[in-house]
């Protein structure tokens, strides 16, 4: 039987619990399907030795149930990081940042030794780019930032609202049609007063688990 989005992401958040260390810290990211993840955690009594945290909601909600969160500042370099994507690919690159975490959840990835990516169905593509690709900018760069985004072939809007827990802004670029993400990656982060994009091809997974109709399938990077 068909499963809401909703089931879909309780299912793989289930899943990513398996992927937890026995012993020290896991990075945690952000969006549904990590608050999914979170409860998880709470409703079967996992513990957690520490974790770090990619934004300040996932912070809160960590420390509701109990978990230490540590300030990545304090840390070593660690096994396992969970977050979810806005899209992924067949080469284990994403686009992240749709909640506005992308800078901190891109330095949680490079500590980590291991990304499990969590999704459902309908974030895995062919072709990155359908997703507006989120861009974190110093706020008075913005403008030029926007400009040599058209450049690159992009439409970039303002995400109305919105000021990231650096104090930033986002801008979502529409109309990309991705082929070369690292590429892009490096193009993007050049550009004066980009804080993050929100392409993680260079770090992209190591594991992605997405949930389908008829269970939680496990990809590899080889
Ligand atoms: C947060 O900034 C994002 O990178 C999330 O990982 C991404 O938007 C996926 O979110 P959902 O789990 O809510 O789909």
């Amino acid at each position: 039987m068909a499963k809401s989005q909703d089931e879909l992401k309780e299912m793989v958040a289930a899943k990513a619990l398996e992927f937890i260390p026995a012993k020290g810290i896991v990075g945690v990211g952000s969006g549904s399907t990590v608050v999914k993840f979170t409860q998880a955690i709470a409703a079967q009594g996992i513990k957690i030795e520490g974790a770090v945290s990619s934004s300040n909601k996932t912070t809160e909600l960590l420390e509701s149930i109990g978990v230490k969160v540590l300030d990545p500042n304090s840390c070593e370099p660690y096994e396992v990081y969970i977050d979810g994507a806005d899209e992924v690919n067949d080469d284990f690159e994403m686009i992240k940042g749709g909640g506005a975490c992308l800078t901190r959840e891109k330095i949680l990835a490079s500590m980590a030794k291991t990304f499990v990516c969590i999704v459902d169905k309908s974030k895995l593509v062919t072709t990155l780019g359908k997703f507006p690709l989120p861009v974190e900018v110093i706020p008075m760069a913005r403008e030029q930032v926007a400009r040599r985004l058209r450049e690159l072939g992009g439409n970039p809007v303002l995400r109305e609202g919105c000021i990231t827990d650096n104090g930033c802004e986002i801008l979502d670029v529409h109309g990309l049609t991705i082929t070369d993400a690292k590429s892009l990656e490096d193009k993007i982060n050049g550009i004066p007063g980009v804080v993050t994009v929100g392409l993680f091809a260079h770090r992209g997974a190591d594991v992605v688990l997405y949930a389908t109709d008829d269970g939680v399938q496990q990809k590899n990077k080889a």
